[in-house]
């Protein structure tokens, strides 16, 4: 039986929802890795900084921007040393200027991917996958990928047969 890791980062507070800034409860990225973990079991795994990201949303575009302009590796609250008891990992983020924000690497760039399967999940406003999947392959070095899911965040509420179809298909349970 294949075991899952579900890794996330997800901000909650002022975002931008079909064109409109809301205050969201509960990140779009933690809603539907939720449906990921209910879907096909694991582990699930909170990506967080020790600075929080600025609660209003054009001020946290900023220090996104910055963040990759610089390519920097922000500090985390805790640090996920191995991934020697998965077989799959789900790499689960918001967009944030095309891509992961930068504290989702800080946490890859420190495992081992050598034989793991990695998909990526990335929640937009329009941008899709970006450029996620391209940035997983230069950074999980000896893994192999499945085919990433882009989730409207904005949709993330409604998202769970969507992802449900999707996981169960890339964790192979499909034909189970
Ligand atoms: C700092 C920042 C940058 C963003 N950049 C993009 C972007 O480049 N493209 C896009 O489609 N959405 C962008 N968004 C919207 C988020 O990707 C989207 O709302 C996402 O679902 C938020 O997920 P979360 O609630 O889990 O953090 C951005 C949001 C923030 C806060």
């Amino acid at each position: 039986m294949e075991k899952n890791l579900i890794i996330y980062f997800s901000r909650r507070g002022e975002n931008f929802c079909n064109g409109s800034l809301k205050k969201l409860e509960k990140g779009n990225t933690e809603i539907v890795a939720g449906f990921l973990q209910k879907a096909v079991g694991g582990d699930l795994f909170e990506i967080e900084t020790v600075k929080n990201y600025a609660a209003d949303y054009y001020a946290c575009t900023d220090e996104a921007k910055e963040e990759l302009r610089q390519n920097a590796r922000p500090e985390l609250k805790r640090y996920l040393d191995s991934l020697e008891e998965y077989d799959n990992i789900f790499v689960c983020g918001p967009c944030w200027w095309g891509t992961y924000p930068m504290a989702v690497f800080a946490q890859l760039e420190r495992l081992d991917f050598t034989g793991k399967k990695v998909m990526a999940v990335m929640t937009h406003e329009g941008s899709g996958l970006g450029s996620c999947e391209q940035d997983l392959k230069r950074i999980c070095k000896g893994a192999v990928f499945g085919k990433g899911l882009a989730v409207h965040g904005a949709d993330a509420a409604v998202s769970e047969s969507l992802v449900t179809a999707w996981a169960e298909k890339e964790a192979g349970k499909a034909f189970a």
